[in-house]
């Protein structure tokens, strides 16, 4: 771990339900607010809980630099996350962070077409902040079970070109998957130069789109949520299988160090 990515205490400024059973925690730290970038996380020990041994890894939602804060935002799911809940204003976390590489905008980016289920939207503010003053087109396909699943959709609508949400139960957008409506939209375009795909959210959603990727030869970045044990490169639990192997023979690379981004071409996708 380098200096910068070392087990710190950062107070909490604020914790807020903004959906169902859907958080955000705003974190005071002046380093991470001024140097993560999109798709990187923290890796937060949740100290409530007695007999939990690992840490939680939880992408960086958004940062405001002048400020000095970042925010996460989690759904409920197990043990961490439900204690994770109970935080309040004024309580300290450690944490590690920012851990992992981040998405890449080569320098012919003209538009980023940003793919996300449920809480695979984690990493997209910060995306439309890393790229914000590069002139691109940000398109947002975000899809959930129902309207009440969604977060920072005020940010989204102010701040993404093109915005396709769609719920399993059509409360709202349209009803059906993302990736069909992603898969329209690919159809419709004309060209693929400069256009690049983002996508973060559950493995059968990662499948489907590695699949369009290649049929629309269109390049994919994807951000994995791999389990994590450790959160940099020390336990080898969170292999990633590769379509080949590297020139040194690896057939797996680490989520936590090598990752949590990959070209989607590169890995495998287990379901
Ligand atoms: C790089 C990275 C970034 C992440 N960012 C976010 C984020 O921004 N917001 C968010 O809500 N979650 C995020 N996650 C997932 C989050 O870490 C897990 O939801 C959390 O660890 C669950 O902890 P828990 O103690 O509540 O659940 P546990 O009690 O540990 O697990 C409950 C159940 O969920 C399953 N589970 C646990 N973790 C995962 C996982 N990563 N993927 C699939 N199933 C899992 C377990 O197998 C178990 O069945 C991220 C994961 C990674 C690796
Ligand atoms: S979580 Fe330990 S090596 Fe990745």
């Amino acid at each position: 771990m380098s200096d910068k990515k070392k087990v710190v205490s950062v107070p909490v400024q604020s914790i807020n339900n903004v959906a169902d059973e859907i958080f955000s925690i705003t974190l005071q730290n002046q380093y991470i607010a001024s140097h993560a970038h999109s798709g990187q996380f923290i890796n937060v020990s949740v100290p409530q809980v007695n007999g939990i041994l690992w840490r939680r890894p939880f992408g960086i939602h958004r940062t405001n630099a002048d400020a000095g804060t970042f925010d996460i935002v989690f759904k409920v799911i197990g043990r961490g996350t439900k204690a994770l809940k109970q935080t309040k204003t004024g309580d300290e976390l450690d944490i590690i962070g920012p851990l992992g590489n981040h998405f890449s905008y080569p320098s012919d980016l003209k538009e980023a077409i940003m793919v996300a289920g449920g809480l695979g939207i984690a990493p997209f503010p910060l995306l439309i902040q890393d790229t914000k003053d590069k002139s691109i087109q940000h398109t947002l396909f975000y899809g959930a079970k129902s309207k009440d699943q969604f977060c920072s959709l005020d940010f989204f609508n102010t701040s993404v070109h093109d915005l396709h949400l769609t719920t399993e139960d059509g409360s709202i957008g349209e009803q059906g998957l993302i990736t069909d409506s992603l898969e329209r939209y690919l159809k419709g375009l004309n060209t693929m130069e400069g256009k690049y795909i983002y996508v973060c959210g559950p493995t059968p959603l990662l499948s489907r789109v590695k699949l369009l990727a290649h049929q629309y030869n269109i390049r994919a970045q994807v951000s994995v949520e791999t389990i994590m044990a450790c959160g940099f490169g020390a336990c080898m639990g969170c292999p990633v299988p590769l379509e080949k192997p590297t020139e040194d023979g690896r057939k797996y690379l680490l989520a936590c160090k090598d990752g949590p981004v990959f070209n989607m071409e590169d890995i495998i996708i287990d379901e």
